[in-house]
């Protein structure tokens, strides 16, 4: 399967090497074992299903048979804080991938949620441990109905074979996702870290949103108005004050709704 893939990817180093599975646990687990042993740069992960998917904030991230379900592995030599900026370059470059292959408009949610009309249709888990290796797990629905995920989420998601009302070759899009993602980690590793902050906010439909923002640090509301050198958000709150967000969960907010917080 894999070979469907790795013969027509144009990449240097992002997906030369492939572990694919038919169903596994979660690819972001199996890559971070992978990178302990000190796999190459650019190995990745990919599954047709995943049994224990996970998602941010320790969630499950539902994986039936028809998403596509990749991590890659990267030990970029880069301090913590621009490694941040990875995060961010996955999302461009899943948004990039899939507007390349099938023509949707999807935007960007901070940090890295990919969004067809306010849907999320892709997410992002980015785990960096101790500052030696990063694992990027991305998971698209793709060729999945509605109906194969719980109630209760159908609201908020939705799936390229809903939008297009036809299926898609998940091979092609992994290919050009792994294309995108090795263009934009380059730009990166060369420093114009600039490059991809203006290719997200291109993509953002954050900024210019009144969100409300869920951290370890509470709960605050406002007005998302620009991103740090870093990529970190800038929120504006009622007093004007600008908080930063580095970590949380973010919710955008219908603007009009009468808040007495904004
Ligand atoms: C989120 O939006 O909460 C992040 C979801 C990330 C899901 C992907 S699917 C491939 C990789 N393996 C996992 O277990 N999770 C990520």
């Amino acid at each position: 399967m894999e070979k469907w893939i790795s013969d027509n990817l144009k990449t240097k180093f992002i997906g030369r090497k492939i572990f694919y599975f038919k169903e596994i646990d979660s690819t972001n687990t199996f890559a971070k074992t992978l990178a302990e042993k000190d796999k190459e740069e650019g190995t990745v992960v990919i599954a047709e299903k995943q049994n224990a998917g996970r998602g941010r904030f320790d969630r499950v991230w539902f994986s039936p048979a028809g998403g596509i379900y990749l991590s890659i592995i990267l030990k970029p030599e880069i301090s913590l804080i621009r490694s941040f900026k990875i995060t961010l370059l996955a999302g461009v470059s899943t948004s990039s991938a899939i507007e390349k292959l099938v023509g949707l408009k999807t935007f960007l949610k901070w940090p890295n949620d990919v969004l067809f009309n306010s849907r999320k249709i892709s997410g992002i888990l980015t785990e960096v441990y101790n500052k030696i290796f990063i694992i990027v797990g991305i998971g698209i629905n793709t060729n999945i109905s509605l109906n194969k995920f719980p109630e209760d989420l159908r609201g908020s998601i939705t799936t390229v074979k809903k939008e297009l009302g036809r299926e898609i070759s998940n091979y092609k899009l992994i290919r050009i996702l792994l294309e995108e993602f090795e263009k934009n980690y380059l730009i990166l590793k060369e420093g114009k870290d600039e490059e991809i902050l203006k290719e997200w906010k291109e993509k953002s439909q954050t900024l210019g949103m009144r969100v409300k923002v869920i951290s370890n640090r509470g709960e605050i509301k406002g007005r998302a108005v620009d991103l740090d050198e870093n990529g970190f958000l800038l929120v504006e709150l009622q007093n004007g004050r600008i908080e930063k967000i580095m970590e949380g969960d973010v919710f955008h907010l219908p603007t009009f709704v009468k808040d007495e917080n904004y």
